[in-house]
């Protein structure tokens, strides 16, 4: 340690133009601190090993106890943490406008690691926590906060920069005026007046730094004599707090004559962050992060040799940071080095709290904010903020906001204490959702019972890696696997084929696009639900993978029942028939109950799954969006089904309509009434269409010449109910789409068959031809 200072001051002159470089939007952190009851969990952003990449890397004190299983090849751009959470943002994987935030919960006995995502939206610039709660501006400044179930949405109004405490968030406005809206005792209108360019919050205390660098702290607890100096940054913690002043070293005051230990004197650190009682700084000198302020650390400062100093972006303004392109992915870099002329800075220490309102000229006050703007931005603070643009948080006081429906990590959340005086009931509407944003709605802890957001950790330790071992089969989607979940649920893995290339060379609005479809469709399948559907549990996005998870069925395919296996207990016509009419009410609730309504486009026996209590449902739909990228061809590929299945009507006129799934299920029930295959070899070995062959039969009334012979002949009071399904048969598979009946007519069909089949006959096979 001794060694480092001495190298340290010697490279002061080398950190000073360090000190002077500017970082526009460099205001997410790369380090977070949370605590549990008994732990502090320190996490940072730390170049990987591997190039060009970096990781996010925790440490527990005082014992290693809290593990979250990271990938580590997913790199975040920002973190944030709290108790019992640690959140990591970063962009789509294929749009950087489009920022996703992932949260772990953790408890201090290292149990469970729940994961969540709670938010994908329009980028973020910044993001800030508080002991329980988060909130993020986008890049038109809007607030938006989770896990804050009684946080108001202010309506048009924008925070340049915002500090999130115990339950409260102070912002800046435009002109650099503090607000810290709701009503939070001793922040809430105590507000000091004048121009900020800083604002930092602790537990229930807040500090701001002015155009001019001067400090002025306000709140119910602050504790000690604020020092002096110019400063550029703020780290406050409980009855704590620490500043960084314009000469990169710290200070720290607070309750019990708290100071920065002894050891780190004189240290130059770019960046310093709090929590409660914990206290970290990245070091000028090597990106090393030392932490202080409990006894955990009284020994050892250093936690992290090398943490990244700020996060990766695609353009810095000024350039990048010397060799800062081996911690960046995708070309990115650490911005900085806009070296700046320091010109005269007029001292006016800051009005005390809630002093008169300052009168500057508008030359001055624009020099001086313009200096502080770029020393504040030079000292790369991660959570201090830079400009200053419009809002007018108190414009909603007092006034019916809208409520937000912010997404929850944790059902039983805390609530915050007192922030809001607006009645929480007024569950205005939504406003209308920016497409991104629904998806976070849906998996948020508020929504349960919807989709399940899945790590891509889990689903790979689940499948072993996607082994093979694991594979049931594969589709136009992708691989199929089966695992059983931590939680003991057996489920159906379906992994998008995406080459790694793929997601980066399409272009950016087309990545968009799909990506946007995407998150389309789960929404719309998330809202599917029938007992004869495949039920879609979850979905795990990734950078380059998409997969979902469905609900397990047990019993495998009705294809592999009819033509594989040997003992299936479908050797029986009720059976078969109450396959048919399930799947058959599986695709009418496509057809005629979701809205809006699905066209399956690729029904087929191998589609038709059976669960354990041998209930048929129907798989595989709405994946049409997902299926293989790439230009026309998905397009004509998938909506062309399977070969024995495609509806000769849609393949001549290509236009697809519900009557195209019937023509297919026609296909299915002639399949389950001869046990041949959609396309089969005859005698000859010369490939047949099952419907080329089969229907003539039955148009003859000749259907028990080709009834599969593995069934016991029908008894006699089962044969008019074969029969019937055999004329429904035919009429599906007619050649033009309006001469089919409806999904609707084919499960009542199949419901009166099914009831003669169980019962003496009690109709006649008259009336099956139908139209639209
Ligand atoms: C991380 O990336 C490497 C190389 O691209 C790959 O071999 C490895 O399987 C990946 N690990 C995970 C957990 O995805
Ligand atoms: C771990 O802590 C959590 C939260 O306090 C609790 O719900 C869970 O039951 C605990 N697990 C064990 C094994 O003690
Ligand atoms: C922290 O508390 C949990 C129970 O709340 C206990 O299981 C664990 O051992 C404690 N850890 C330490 C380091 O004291
Ligand atoms: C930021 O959020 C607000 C409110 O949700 C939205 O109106 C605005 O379009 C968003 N900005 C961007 C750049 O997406
Ligand atoms: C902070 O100060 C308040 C009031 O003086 C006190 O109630 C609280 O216990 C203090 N917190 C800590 C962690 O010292
Ligand atoms: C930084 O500034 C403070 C206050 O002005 C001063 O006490 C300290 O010696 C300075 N440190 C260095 C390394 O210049
Ligand atoms: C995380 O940091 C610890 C302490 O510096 C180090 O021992 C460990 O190897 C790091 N892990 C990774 C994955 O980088």
């Amino acid at each position: 340690m001794g060694l480092f200072f001495r190298k340290s001051r010697q490279f002061s002159l080398l950190i000073f133009s360090f000190l002077s470089f500017i970082s526009f939007g460099f205001s997410l952190s790369t380090v977070s601190i949370s605590e549990t009851s008994n732990l502090t969990l320190v996490c940072a952003l730390v170049p990987s090993l591997e190039l060009h990449r970096s990781s996010l890397n925790c440490s527990s004190f005082p014992v290693p106890g809290i593990q979250i299983p990271f990938n580590p090849n997913v790199s975040f751009t920002g973190i944030v943490s709290g108790n019992g959470f640690l959140c990591g943002l970063r962009p789509s994987f294929s749009s950087s406008n489009i920022s996703v935030m992932h949260c772990w919960r953790f408890f201090s006995n290292g149990t469970k690691i729940e994961f969540k995502r709670i938010y994908r939206g329009p980028a973020l610039k910044q993001l800030e926590a508080g002991n329980s709660i988060i909130c993020g501006l986008n890049e038109t400044n809007a607030l938006e906060c989770w896990q804050w179930p009684e946080f108001n949405q202010p309506r048009d109004q924008n925070f340049s920069a915002i500090a999130v405490g115990e339950g409260f968030v102070c912002g800046l406005s435009a002109g650099g005026n503090i607000s810290c809206p709701g009503n939070f005792p001793g922040i809430s209108d105590k507000e000091p007046e004048g121009n900020y360019s800083v604002i930092a919050v602790g537990f229930s205390h807040a500090c701001a730094i002015n155009a001019d660098n001067y400090l002025v702290c306000w709140g119910k607890t602050v504790v000690g004599d604020t020092p002096q100096g110019k400063f550029n940054a703020l780290a406050l913690g409980q009855n704590r707090s620490c500043a960084l002043r314009t000469n990169g070293t710290v200070v720290c005051w607070g309750q019990n004559n708290f100071s920065l230990p002894q050891e780190l004197e004189g240290l130059r650190f770019i960046t310093i962050k709090a929590k409660r009682n914990v206290f970290c700084g990245v070091s000028a000198w090597d990106f090393s992060l030392f932490c202080w302020g409990d006894a955990n650390f009284n020994s050892n400062f250093k936690v992290f040799s090398e943490v990244l100093p700020g996060p990766c972006r695609n353009t810095c303004p000024c350039g990048p940071v010397q060799g800062s392109g081996r911690f960046c992915s995708n070309g990115g870099s650490i911005c900085q080095a806009c070296i700046i002329p320091f010109g005269p800075i007029t001292p006016s220490p800051p009005s005390a709290p809630s002093p008169q309102p300052q009168n500057r000229s508008t030359s001055n006050d624009l020099n001086g904010r313009m200096v502080a703007f770029l020393v504040v931005g030079c000292v790369g603070s991660f959570s201090l903020l830079l400009v200053v643009c419009f809002f007018i948080f108190r414009y909603c006081k007092g006034r019916g906001c809208r409520v937000h429906d912010s997404g929850r990590l944790d059902e039983t959340g805390a609530p915050a204490n007192g922030v809001s005086n607006q009645p929480q009931t007024s569950q205005a509407p939504l406003a209308p959702a920016v497409l991104e944003k629904r998806l976070s709605q849906l998996t948020s802890m508020g929504n349960t019972g919807r989709l399940e957001e899945f790590s891509l950790e889990a689903l790979i330790q689940a499948t072993n890696n996607f082994s093979e071992d694991h594979k049931i089969g594969s589709g136009s989607f992708g691989s199929v696997y089966k695992a059983t979940l931590d939680d003991g649920r057996d489920v159906a893995i379906k992994r998008a084929e995406i080459t790694s290339t793929s997601s980066y060379a399409i272009g950016t609005k087309r990545q968009e696009d799909k990506d946007n479809a995407f998150v389309n469709e789960l929404e719309y399948l998330s809202r599917l639900n029938h007992k004869n559907l495949v039920q879609l549990l979850g979905f795990c996005e990734d950078f380059n993978e998409r997969v979902l998870v469905y609900e397990y069925m047990n019993n495998g395919t009705l294809h592999d029942h009819l033509h594989k296996f040997q003992n299936s207990p479908f050797m029986s016509w009720a059976i078969r028939l109450k396959i048919a009419l399930d799947a058959a009410r599986g695709i009418e609730y496509l057809h005629e109950y979701a809205v809006p309504p699905i066209i399956h486009r690729d029904i087929k026996s191998s589609n038709i799954l059976l669960d354990a209590t041998w209930t048929a449902k129907v798989s595989d739909f709405g994946l049409s969006l997902m299926g293989p990228e790439d230009d026309e061809s998905h397009l004509s590929l998938r909506a062309a089904g399977t070969v024995g299945y495609i509806d000769p009507e849609y393949y001549r006129l290509q236009q697809l309509t519900s009557k195209s799934d019937v023509y297919s299920f026609g296909v299915v029930l002639l399949e389950l009434l001869s046990g041949c295959r959609a396309i089969h070899r005859n005698e000859n070995g010369v490939p047949r269409n099952v419907v080329d062959f089969v229907v003539p039969y039955i148009l003859l009334d000749e259907i028990h010449r080709i009834l599969d012979p593995r069934v016991p002949p029908p008894t006699p009071f089962e044969i008019e109910a074969v029969a019937y399904v055999g004329y429904l048969a035919a009429d599906c598979v007619r050649p033009e789409g309006r001469d089919r009946p409806s999904m609707t007519q084919i499960v009542n069909s199949l419901e009166k068959a099914l009831t003669a089949c169980l019962l003496p006959p009690s109709f006649s096979r008259s009336t099956t031809q139908s139209s639209t």
